[in-house]
């Protein structure tokens, strides 16, 4: 496992930060444009104010950035449980990101639907299978990555970009989500996962064994980096070797 500990949150956001300018710097050197897949829940909070900041905002090719989603839940874009109104709140709204730019799934609609049609924005946005140049993913405590908790159905369809993931059981929040599969997350140039807190210990561990009983183990980009970014709470559990 590919895996950086470091001793506190603030400093595992530093050097995410750090991680997410020099691929953004690279893709846009490199291809033009920089294709950057968010993560929900808590851990990237502080990454996302992080990276809104003045020091940081005024380096990076925010006009030459797209912003997708790895997941969202199935609710509205103004609800508190929304993915996109957190990156919203804490990050685009303080950015010169185009609006166009923002490539939001959309929770309010009904979720089949929603997932039809971001299947179809990624097959606009890339002219085909989507390779992202970075997808930011968190780690749950079952071992979900993005929303795709164990045994959710269709996660590893070649054929599927997003699909619908019913979650009616602990983590909250229990509501239906829209998820980007493993073939689209394994596609990646670079897979970033944050990963913090005691609470992490546990299935952090169990993936630096390889469970394969869990999605997030399945990470494995076929031409493109894994890199685990973790804080020494959620590491405590990892052993050296592993
Ligand atoms: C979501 C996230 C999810 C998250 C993990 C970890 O929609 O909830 O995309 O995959 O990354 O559940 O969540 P925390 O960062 O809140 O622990």
């Amino acid at each position: 496992m590919n895996l950086l500990v470091f001793p506190d949150p603030s400093s595992l956001v530093e050097q995410a930060a750090d991680h997410i300018l020099q691929a953004a710097e690279e893709a846009v050197r490199q291809r033009g444009c920089f294709n950057l897949a968010l993560a929900g829940g808590n851990t990237p909070r502080m990454l996302y104010r992080r990276l809104a900041e003045p020091d940081l905002a005024s380096r990076f090719p925010w006009a030459q950035t797209h912003v997708f989603w790895g997941d969202e839940r199935c609710v509205p874009p103004d609800h508190p449980e929304s993915n996109y109104r957190m990156a919203a709140d804490l990050l685009l709204q303080h950015v010169p990101l185009p609006p166009e730019h923002i490539h939001r799934m959309e929770g309010e609609q009904p979720p089949h639907q929603a997932a039809a049609r971001y299947q179809a924005r990624l097959a606009e946005h890339f002219g085909g299978r989507p390779r992202f140049d970075l997808i930011l993913l968190g780690l749950g405590e079952d071992g979900h990555t993005a929303s795709l908790f164990p045994n959710t159905p269709g996660m590893d369809d070649p054929d599927r970009w997003v699909i619908v993931a019913p979650h009616d059981s602990p983590p909250p929040p229990l509501v239906t989500r829209l998820s980007l599969t493993l073939p689209v997350l394994n596609a990646a140039r670079r897979v970033i996962v944050l990963v913090s807190g005691a609470s992490k210990a546990p299935i952090l561990a169990r993936v630096a064994q390889g469970d394969s009983t869990l999605p997030a183990a399945h990470l494995q980009p076929a031409e493109g980096d894994l890199l685990w970014l973790a804080d020494s709470q959620a590491a405590a559990h990892i052993h050296p070797n592993s």
